[in-house]
């Protein structure tokens, strides 16, 4: 409550400025995501054998048989287009499209187009992670998980405010998530849908590489219908 100190007044309170963070659980469509995309996580594993070469040299035999992988991401080609995740990228175009459009944003005169679209898996040795980064030039971000469970890596979203986290202070309860809280995590399980406005600074904590940490991860852009219209003239 904002209570005033000399006259204990309750003030009227307006929070401002939130950001939202949109979870949704879709069960069904994981052991056909899984299936689809484990030819995009053999061909990255075929091609990561060239820096895995590189680690060898570098490193040495015995040094290298101490990391193997460790600390590194499997990524696919993008995904667009794939007869078997046809329904997922859909769903997903057409919720980001939703989304900007219930922020109230004139989504007549816009057409989301994916900027990526694609699968990782991380190291089978661990430390798998990604540190804080956003997706500029992107108005939604997400992800949607495929192998994941208790042990594994996990997402952290920081507050995109930057001058908000340059005033921030310590809190007394630090697992207590609030309207100020620095950082908020998400513990997903196969299955969880999570889509968030592309300005979100997010990471991935380190995996441990006890169990396979499998992932989509997606970005869109809104286009103007009137770029999108000249593009088309000018072919
Ligand atoms: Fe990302």
């Amino acid at each position: 409550m904002a209570v005033t100190t000399n006259n204990k007044e309750i003030m009227n309170t307006g929070w401002h400025f939130g950001t939202p963070v949109y979870t949704i659980e879709k069960p069904e469509w994981v052991s056909s995501a899984i299936k689809a995309t484990d030819k995009y996580i053999k061909a990255s594993e075929k091609s990561m054998q060239k820096s895995l070469k590189e680690r060898k040299k570098f490193l040495g035999n015995k040094d290298y048989l101490k990391v193997k992988d460790h600390g590194l991401s499997y990524h696919s080609t993008p995904l667009n287009g794939d007869p078997d995740l046809k329904e997922l990228e859909q769903y997903i175009g057409a919720t980001s499209w939703n989304l900007l459009d219930e922020w109230g944003y004139d989504m007549s005169l816009y057409t989301m187009f994916y900027t990526e679209f694609w699968v990782q898996e991380f190291a089978k040795q661990g430390g798998g992670h990604h540190s804080t980064h956003v997706h500029w030039d992107n108005h939604i971000s997400g992800f949607y998980f495929l192998k994941c469970n208790d042990k594994t890596s996990y997402p952290i979203f920081h507050d995109p405010r930057a001058g908000a986290m340059m005033t921030k202070l310590p809190h007394k309860d630090k697992e207590k998530i609030s309207q100020m809280s620095d950082q908020v995590y998400y513990k997903p399980k196969p299955g969880t849908l999570i889509f968030f406005p592309g300005y979100v600074p997010h990471e991935f904590a380190v995996d441990m590489g006890v169990e396979p940490f499998r992932f989509i991860h997606f970005n869109l852009q809104a286009v103007r219908n009137i770029i999108v219209d000249t593009a088309k003239g000018m072919k």
